[in-house]
C-alpha cells in the first residue's frame, strides 16, 4: 500500500476565462530559454515592462531570483534547515537538478496562468524535454497555444565575451562544473514559436517581436 495519500484535483469557483475578461487579455507562459549570458533577462524584463505599462497582469519568474527561494541550492538551505534537508531538497546544475527546477517552475507557471497572468520565464533550461513536458502541463490546463517558448539565439563566443557574472571564466578554469555551453550541453528548442537573435538585434527590438507576436496570436489586443 502506498504511503501517500491520495489528492483529488478540485475545479475552482472562478475560471480563468473570467479572469481573463476581467484582464482584458488572454493568459499564457512566455517561456524564454538560451545560454547564461544570452539575453533572456534583459529581453524578459523589458517585455514584462511593457506589459505592466498597457495595464496587463503580468510576472517574471527569473532563474537566479527563484534559485534564492523556490529552487534554492543545498548551501542556501543547509544553514536553516540543516544539512540532511538541504541535500533532499536543494538544487544544483546536474541534469536531474535542471529538471526539477523547470519542473517546479513549470508548475509555478501552470498556476499563474491559470489565474488569468502573462507569465514571463527566463532559465537556461537546457534540455528539451523538460521544456516540452512544461508546455505539455501547461496547454493541458491553459489551452493549446498558451505555451509560448522562446528560444534566445546567441552564439556561445557571444556570450562567453559578454560574461556579466564572470562565471564563463570560472568555467573554463574548471572552478564550476556542469556549466552550460562550457562542460554541460545546450539543446536548443527545434520549433520555437520565436527565435530573437539578441547579438544581432538590440534587445528593445528583441522586445517588440515578443509584443508583436502576442497581438498577433490574440493573448493581447
Ligand atoms: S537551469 O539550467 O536550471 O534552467 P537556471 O536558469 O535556473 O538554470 O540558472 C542559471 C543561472 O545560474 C545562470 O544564469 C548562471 O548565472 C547561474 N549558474 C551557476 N552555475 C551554473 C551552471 N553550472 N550552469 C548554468 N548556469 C549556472
Amino acid at each position: 500500500m502506498s504511503d501517500t495519500p491520495q489528492v483529488i484535483w478540485h475545479s475552482q469557483s472562478v475560471s480563468r476565462v473570467e479572469r481573463e475578461k476581467r484582464n482584458g487579455h488572454r493568459s499564457c507562459v512566455l517561456w524564454f530559454t538560451g545560454l547564461s549570458g544570452s539575453g533572456k533577462s534583459t529581453i524578459a524584463n523589458l517585455v514584462d515592462h511593457q506589459l505592466f505599462d498597457r495595464g496587463a497582469r503580468s510576472y517574471l519568474l527569473d532563474g537566479d531570483n527563484v534559485r534564492h527561494g523556490l529552487c534554492a541550492g543545498p548551501n542556501l538551505l543547509a544553514p536553516v534547515y540543516g544539512e540532511e534537508f538541504a541535500q533532499r531538497f536543494g538544487l544544483g546544475f546536474g541534469q536531474q537538478d535542471r529538471e526539477e527546477n523547470i519542473r517546479r517552475v513549470g508548475a509555478v507557471t501552470e498556476l499563474l496562468a491559470n489565474a488569468g497572468m502573462i507569465c514571463l520565464t527566463a532559465f537556461v533550461s537546457p534540455y528539451r524535454k523538460d521544456r516540452d513536458l512544461v508546455r505539455h502541463w501547461v496547454e493541458k490546463q491553459n489551452g493549446k497555444g498558451s505555451f509560448i517558448e522562446i528560444y534566445v539565439n546567441t552564439p556561445l563566443e557571444v556570450c562567453m565575451a559578454r560574461d556579466p557574472k564572470g562565471l564563463y571564466q570560472q568555467a573554463i578554469e574548471g572552478k564550476i562544473i556542469n556549466f552550460t555551453g562550457i562542460s554541460d550541453p545546450y539543446e536548443a528548442p527545434d520549433a520555437p514559436d520565436l527565435e530573437l537573435k539578441s547579438a544581432e538585434t538590440p534587445a528593445e527590438q528583441c522586445a517588440s517581436q515578443v509584443l508583436s507576436h502576442l497581438i498577433a496570436q490574440g493573448i493581447l489586443s
